[in-house]
């Protein structure tokens, strides 16, 4: 059984899969979708009350049976059918596996143009913004949509994956997050300081850290719970899958919080660099959200900054690193599967696993251009897995697994792996246990009737 060779590999793995596009690029779009600073203020609470009770529940399901996200509640009860929980789970990360790769790729075509410059080439200094916003939609459009680069994109970017899962859990996910995590808060350091220094970006941080209370209403705090758990990983079977390689002396309490705080902080600085940013350049009214954000309105700031492509390229190799930390993690959950419930070698699985992703993300990435025409539920095949999986299948596995962890797993299981087996204080324990039973559960519940109605 492959376990984490070190406490700070384990966190860089894990931090990686938390910080993905969903907690660098959604999470702004979200933040000024829904009023700034109150909005940030109602994430990070419920990051701390309701995610990280709850990624405590999956760390302990994980780290406690050594088995996948459907053999671990096999392996506690038997002769129930809460299997299926995790089966939604194994179900879910796949689809979303699908479609991550091609955003994952979009980010790869991206640093592309910008290390060749191809991004900036027919831009003119005397562009007026709307002539640069035409000009950046159009390449958004070309790259993104209609010419062949996506699919080629994603078909590279699918071996890239393939390749660190193929080296496995140690040599493989571990050495890559150790030396690409540090590497992405470095980046992002390095970012804050340059936009927090632009002139006029006070007004851009001030919109995103003064919080103005009246804009809190149900809608705001529904939806920062749902970017809370999507932007922790929660109910996609990947912590699950993670905290299996944990070693047994994990405290995965501490861990919990570490990685929650870690990602509120690439979130926070993810703020600081674009609010900032958009402000000084004139841009706050821009839509922040979509792929409008990464891909129209920042290129044009990148475009007034000195050192256009050098930036350009940072950045958009900031987001590969956070969108392939966090693909492998999403595709190492059927793989362990596969690896539990057929035995059979790693290799194989991975094989398995991947290949069928070159032809359903191709489908996906030409969902955009050729294949437009064909939808599903009045969706194409990328926006139907999307809110499939979002709007669905997330919220019922993060419900599924708060009931069974709250009141059906065997009794005392969950405070036994938070206190490795009553070794450790753990003085937080019983709160996460009441918020696992009664608080998380009503939550989710509240995210679930939302999205039905
Ligand atoms: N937390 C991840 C993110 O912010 C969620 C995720 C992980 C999504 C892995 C896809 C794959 O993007």
């Amino acid at each position: 059984m492959p376990l984490f060779k070190s406490k700070l590999g384990l966190i860089a793995a894990t931090v990686g899969s938390a910080v993905g596009l969903g907690t660098v690029w959604r999470f702004p779009a979200e933040t000024q979708a829904n009023g700034g600073a109150a909005f940030l203020l109602i994430y990070i609470a419920c990051a701390f009350l309701i995610g990280m009770p709850l990624m405590q529940a999956e760390f302990a399901l994980g780290r406690g049976t050594r088995q996948d996200a459907v053999g671990a509640f096999r392996h506690l009860s038997p002769d129930r059918p809460w299997w299926l929980v995790g089966a939604v789970a194994v179900l879910a990360s796949f689809l979303i596996l699908i479609f991550y790769l091609v955003v994952g790729a979009w980010t790869l075509e991206y640093l592309v143009a910008s290390a060749t410059g191809y991004l900036y080439e027919g831009l003119d200094a005397a562009m007026a913004t709307s002539a640069r916003d035409a000009y950046f939609t159009d390449i958004k459009n070309e790259l993104v949509a209609t010419s062949w680069a996506p699919l080629v994109a994603t078909l590279v970017f699918i071996v890239v994956n393939i390749g660190v899962l193929l080296a496995g859990v140690q040599k493989g996910i571990e050495r890559m997050s150790n030396i690409m995590m540090p590497m992405l808060f470095v980046l992002l350091v390095a970012f804050c300081c340059v936009t927090l220094s632009l002139p006029g970006a006070g007004e851009g941080v001030r919109f995103f850290l003064t919080p103005d209370f009246t804009k809190i209403t149900p809608a705001v705090c529904i939806n920062a719970l749902g970017q809370a758990l999507f932007s922790l990983s929660l109910g996609m079977g990947i912590l699950v899958t993670y905290s299996s390689y944990y070693p047994d002396n994990t405290k995965l309490g501490r861990t919990s919080f570490t990685v929650v705080a870690m990602t509120l902080m690439v979130a926070l600085l993810m703020g600081l660099l674009i609010f900032p940013a958009v402000a000084s350049f004139g841009l706050s009214d821009h839509e922040l959200s979509g792929t409008t954000l990464v891909f129209v309105t920042l290129p044009e700031v990148f475009a007034r900054l000195p050192l256009t492509g050098l930036w350009s390229t940072l950045f958009f190799l900031l987001l590969l690193v956070a969108a392939l930390t966090s693909t492998v993690s999403i595709a190492e959950v059927t793989i362990s599967f596969m690896l539990k419930r057929f035995k059979i070698s790693r290799k194989r699985a991975v094989w398995l696993v991947l290949c069928p992703t070159f032809l359903l993300s191709g489908v996906c990435s030409l969902s955009f251009g050729l294949l437009s025409d064909y939808t599903l539920c009045g969706m194409v095949m990328f926006d139907f897995l999307d809110t499939l999986t979002n709007n669905y299948l997330l919220p019922a596995v993060a419900f599924g697994t708060c009931l069974y962890m709250g009141w059906f797993a065997p009794r005392g299981f969950l405070r036994s792996q938070l206190t490795n087996s009553g070794t450790l204080g753990a003085p937080t324990a019983s709160a996460s246990m009441a918020i696992v039973r009664f608080i998380a559960p009503a939550a989710i519940l509240a995210i679930m009737i939302s999205y039905l109605i």
